[in-house]
């Protein structure tokens, strides 16, 4: 099953950037800035790596990001995170940045942006990995504030295909953010947004109906709502669920307990991603091993979950279509039986 997973092509969609930040990188980041770190060794950041909630965290999150200054870091940083994907076969990527994170201790946006775009295009010459950017609002802070990160961006708009809506959930619903979604859609943003990871049912309904957005991050508290779970249905509204995530940030005790598979099984568009590979102990194909191991899934479950990947995101029809059938070519050189020459 491990090389089964390898090998499929897959897509990413909830991806954090600042969220792949391995403790090597940030230790040796720290080192060529100056910056000192409240850990001893690499060891001592791992073992901080104990997380209660949402919240603890994003506290341990937030400070990391504090090594990256230079347009270069912000450059190794997203190209060390494409190395891992290649090997991964990932062939698409939605990655989410925060520049509020970087803007708000005194780092250009232009010095963030820059040095992620170098990366992607990069990624891409040299993997022929294609990938999109969606500029993600800290709910946490104001509406205001994200007003201004949404005019911040106005002269990177050419890179930057969708926003959304991330940080620290209870209490901060997705309404306080229907001016600065409005005038995103306006501008012709694809718009998603983080809901229903630690929040309940109606933060998801509210970041349909109110900010009208395409996708939902995470969304697995949904299940407490059966209308909404026929709504997403009906609508074919993709799931960007987190498995390693959830279970690390304790959404659900163990793998287990986790309702992927029970969304699936109702006939929703649920695909895996990894969120925060660094923090949570793995990347994209030790999510989908994790929930295949935990619900002893076949072959086909994990194709279904690969085709939402693509069938999820932002690519046109067309590239869904040369994807999806690079699938199919895929699980056809695995059937057809070895050519003895
Ligand atoms: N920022 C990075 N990861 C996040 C998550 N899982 N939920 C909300 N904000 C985040
Ligand atoms: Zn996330």
């Amino acid at each position: 099953m491990r090389d089964f997973i390898a090998g499929l092509p897959k897509a990413e969609l909830h991806l954090h950037i600042e969220g792949t930040l391995e403790p090597e990188l940030m230790f040796s980041l720290a080192q060529r800035n100056n910056i000192k770190l409240p850990y001893e060794s690499v060891e001592d950041i791992r073992r901080a790596y104990e997380f209660s909630d949402l919240q603890s965290f994003l506290d341990i999150y937030y400070q990391g990001a504090a090594v990256l200054v230079n347009e270069r870091d912000f450059h190794d940083l997203t190209f060390a995170y494409f190395e891992k994907l290649q090997r991964q076969n990932v062939r698409h990527v939605e990655m989410f940045f925060d520049p509020q994170t970087h803007t708000g201790r005194g780092i250009e946006f232009d010095t963030v942006i820059k040095g992620i775009q170098s990366a992607l295009d990069e990624a891409q010459q040299r993997f022929g990995i294609s990938s999109v950017l969606i500029m993600c609002f800290l709910r946490h802070l104001s509406a205001e504030a994200a007003m201004e990160t949404l005019a911040q961006a106005t002269p990177f708009r050419h890179l930057i295909d969708g926003v959304g809506l991330d940080s620290g959930e209870l209490g901060n619903p997705p309404e306080k953010f229907i001016e600065v979604f409005t005038r995103a859609h306006e501008q012709g943003y694809h718009c998603v947004a983080h809901a229903g990871e630690e929040g309940p049912a109606e933060y998801i309904w509210q970041a349909l109906k109110q900010l009208k957005v395409e996708r939902i991050d995470h969304g697995v508290r949904c299940d407490e709502d059966p209308a909404l779970v026929s709504y997403l249905r009906e609508e074919r509204i993709p799931l960007t669920v987190c498995p390693l995530s959830n279970t690390a940030l304790k959404v659900y005790s163990n793998m287990a307990e986790h309702n992927i598979v029970k969304l699936l099984d109702e006939g929703l568009l649920v695909n895996i991603n990894s969120d925060d590979p660094a923090y949570f102990g793995g990347h994209l194909n030790d999510n989908y091993l994790a929930v295949q191991r935990a619900f002893n899934l076949d072959e086909a479950v994990l194709v279904q979950l690969a085709r939402h990947s693509f069938e999820g995101s932002f690519l046109r029809d067309s590239e869904k279509r040369i994807h999806l059938k690079e699938i199919d070519d895929y699980l056809q050189r695995l059937s057809a039986p070895p050519l003895d020459n």
